[in-house]
């Protein structure tokens, strides 16, 4: 525990009450019809910068800031989360990947050669994310592996796909699956049977997360696994092309489906003594699957048949659960994070979201690990989501009752870290609709509007940021900044993230005279905010950590 204890800062006293505040996918960009943020009433988070500037400033939350690849890659809350609470910048499993694939050690190490077993009298099976969103996986990451695997012996190769939408722009699909198909057409043309053999729409088959929807994960594997799906198509492109001609149909909601062969026969279900890779390097929305395909014991949903395979995460998704126990790249090695230095400290935490954001502020920030670092220092609270909806229906979610948890552990005075995800702006904000994430917004804006007023009576302080930006704007612009048209003539709706820098603010009755952000951490990013919570706990930061963005000026 000694090598945990943090010093006293010179300035600043312990024992105040913070609430830390993320809303997720809240960039800050110019007024815009687009930009949801804008749009919508959000008079508490305006108020900041207008009667506070010295106390409110922008930050980096995308690309090398937050350890991914490079500065064309926009945020994502895994990536965010991690920074935020681990206040140092980590090469993110993007960027593992990439170099794991880039020198070849991706087939050198055990997981690979754990899978290799099957290539001779077995199926090697690819499932996961086709798109080049760069979030929770790579298209030409999958295009390597797949050449790589085929090289190195893999004879029968089967894909699952999952279709996005949703780190990149609807109907995107058909061209990513032109892609693969065209990648699996010459692997063929070398003695390679290579084929797609289900797929589905992300948000539909298999990537659920936090167990929000297991129904989620079974229709995933009665298609992979068992061969079985609604519709049955004698190849890919026909399926996704198809599913999309009904009305409201996208990719991120496409129905599973199977492709058959003449005989009308699944050419690729999972069966005794195959090899299965899934290929997302992202943790959250594969971790279920894992559990699925991994574990012996298991009653969320019937498998009705468990084949016995040897199976591969891309990375370890869960280091606490050794989830998967087979992979093939080592994910970063987040550790000391600073909920940990923070319960050797005295300083008691609660978290709390609702369920699709649950592992963000709790998984995510601590480092990628499930569970309590001390049970006796912590509270993590999760609230229920809707099941079943797509989240422009109820755009309020649950922030009102996410506040009011989070005043409740504000008033108690049992805990000095109150922390909370705000989910709407990000969640909302990948539905594509822009009127409803304008409701979202506001709904964001009141919900923190009642835990500030809550650290005003505690005479506490406030730390109110964002993982990354999408709700601030939902179009895809050209160079110039135009919105750009589809071949209809439509705007481009953009449902993901976004590039844009995020806001941050201090405050509150508890905050020392003469706190303010520094001006010379101008590049300063997510891994900036880590020392900056615990100076204002009381403590100086680990030495290794991402400096602080604040100074304490005499008054
Ligand atoms: C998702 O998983 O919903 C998106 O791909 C990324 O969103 P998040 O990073 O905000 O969770
Ligand atoms: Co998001």
């Amino acid at each position: 525990a000694n090598a945990f204890k943090l010093a006293d800062h010179p300035k600043l006293p312990k024992g105040k009450t913070i609430a830390l505040i993320v809303l997720d996918g809240w960039g800050e960009a110019n007024p815009d019809p687009y930009n949801c943020i804008h749009t919508a009433e959000t008079p508490t988070m305006d108020s900041f910068k207008k009667t506070a500037p010295e106390k409110w400033r922008l930050i980096k939350a995308h690309g090398t800031a937050v350890g991914l690849p490079s500065e064309d890659d926009m945020g994502n809350s895994e990536v965010g989360h991690n920074a935020l609470g681990a206040g140092r910048i980590y090469a993110q499993g993007a960027k593992l990947v990439d170099l794991a694939l880039e020198s070849g050690k991706i087939y050198d190490g055990e997981g690979f050669k754990y899978i290799k077993q099957s290539f001779d009298k077995g199926t090697l099976h690819l499932i996961g994310l086709l798109s080049d969103g760069g979030v929770h996986s790579r298209l030409d990451q999958v295009q390597l592996l797949l050449k790589g695997a085929a090289e190195r012996g893999a004879k029968r190769i089967r894909l699952h796909i999952l279709t996005d939408g949703r780190d990149v722009i609807d109907g995107t699909s058909v061209g990513f699956v032109e892609t693969i198909e065209n990648d699996l057409a010459k692997l063929r043309e070398k003695g390679v049977d290579a084929k797609i053999a289900s797929g589905g729409g992300r948000m539909y088959v298999t990537m659920d997360r936090y167990e929000n929807d297991w129904s989620v994960v079974k229709r995933g594997w009665d298609a992979q696994v068992l061969g079985e799906a609604p519709h049955k198509f004698k190849s890919a492109v026909e399926a996704v092309k198809k599913l999309r001609e009904t009305p409201k149909a996208n990719d991120q909601y496409l129905p599973p489906f199977v492709i058959v062969d003449d005989s009308g026969k699944a050419v690729g279900p999972i069966v005794d003594g195959d090899a299965v890779v899934t290929v997302n390097f992202r943790a959250d929305r594969m971790t279920m699957l894992a559990k699925a395909l991994e574990y012996e014991d298991f009653d969320k949903f019937d498998r009705v048949r468990v084949p016995k395979i040897n199976y591969a995460g891309m990375l370890q998704y869960d280091g606490e659960l050794k989830l998967p126990s087979h992979y093939l790249v080592s994910p970063p090695e987040i550790e000391r994070t600073s909920g940990e230095y923070l319960v050797h400290n005295g300083v008691k935490t609660f978290a709390c979201s609702e369920t699709v954001k649950f592992g963000h502020v709790t998984f995510f920030w601590n480092g990628n690990r499930s569970g309590y670092f001390n049970p006796e220092m912590e509270e993590y609270i999760e609230i229920p989501s809707d099941v079943g909806i797509t989240f422009n229906v109820q755009p309020k979610m649950k922030a009102l009752e996410i506040a009011e948890k989070a005043r409740d552990a504000i008033l108690s005075g049992k805990f000095h870290q109150v922390r909370v995800n705000l989910p709407n702006g990000d969640m909302v904000g990948h539905t594509g609709d822009v009127e409803a994430t304008v409701v979202s917004c506001k709904a964001a804006d009141e919900a923190v509007k009642i835990m500030i007023d809550a650290i005003a009576q505690v005479g506490g302080i406030f730390v109110v940021t964002a993982d990354h930006g999408n709700a601030e704007d939902m179009v895809k612009r050209d160079k110039s900044g135009k919105p750009m048209l589809d071949k209809n003539g439509n705007v481009q709706i953009l449902t993901s993230h976004t590039l844009q820098p995020v806001p941050i603010a201090i405050g509150g009755p508890g905050l020392a005279p003469g706190v303010r952000f520094r001006s010379d951490v101008p590049t300063g990013g997510l891994a900036n905010v880590a020392a900056t919570v615990i100076n204002l706990h009381g403590f100086e930061a680990p030495s290794d950590y991402e400096t602080t963005l604040i100074e304490v000026v005499d008054k």
